[in-house]
């Protein structure tokens, strides 16, 4: 169903239960998606199905980019590209200046989109605060960052 990817539309409010069965069948955490620090989703629809979604913290001009996970029916269509442009845009407008990410099997993805590797002794206090940071992602998992352009004025 690769070829419905582009047919996704990409929005607010997916419902948390779809979300979380996205990300465990993903193999990504689902812990700390709701409460007081919880991320922000983005969801891309196909109809009613949730084929991709993607997380987003944002604390003043730093933000941390979690949980892109495409539906593997739907992969290879250009919508992981296009969920991680998505977040980006938001950030940006909100007036994150470097955004982080941690991942334990996408790094390529995310270097060939402009990310790139830091020691996670660089992490900024506000990152090593996450729960993603200091608990959820295991220490193996690539750090990476992408400095975000300000918004056109
Ligand atoms: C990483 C992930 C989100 C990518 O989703 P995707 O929808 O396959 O992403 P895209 O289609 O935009 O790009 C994937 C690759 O397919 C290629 N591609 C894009 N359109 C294509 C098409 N029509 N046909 C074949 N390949 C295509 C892209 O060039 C890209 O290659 P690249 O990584 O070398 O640039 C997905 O693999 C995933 O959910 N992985 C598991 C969760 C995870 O690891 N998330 C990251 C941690 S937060």
């Amino acid at each position: 169903m690769a070829h419905r990817a582009e047919k996704t539309a990409i929005r607010a409010g997916a419902e948390p239960g779809a979300i979380r069965r996205l990300l465990a069948s993903c193999g990504l955490p689902t812990a700390g998606l709701t409460g007081g620090l919880a991320p922000r989703f983005l969801g891309a629809f196909d109809g009613e199905t949730l084929a991709g979604t993607v997380g987003l913290e944002i604390y003043g001009e730093t933000g941390l980019l979690r949980s892109l996970a495409v539906d593997p029916r739907y992969r290879g269509g250009g919508l992981g590209g296009r969920l991680l442009a998505a977040a980006e845009a938001c950030a940006r407008a909100e007036g994150v200046a470097a955004l982080y990410l941690l991942t334990m099997t996408a790094e390529p993805f995310f270097r060939s989109r402009g990310y790139r590797r830091v020691a996670r002794e660089e992490a900024p206090p506000a990152i090593r605060g996450t729960s993603e940071f200091s608990s959820l992602c295991p220490q193996a998992a690539a750090f990476l960052v992408k400095e975000l352009s300000a918004p056109a004025a």
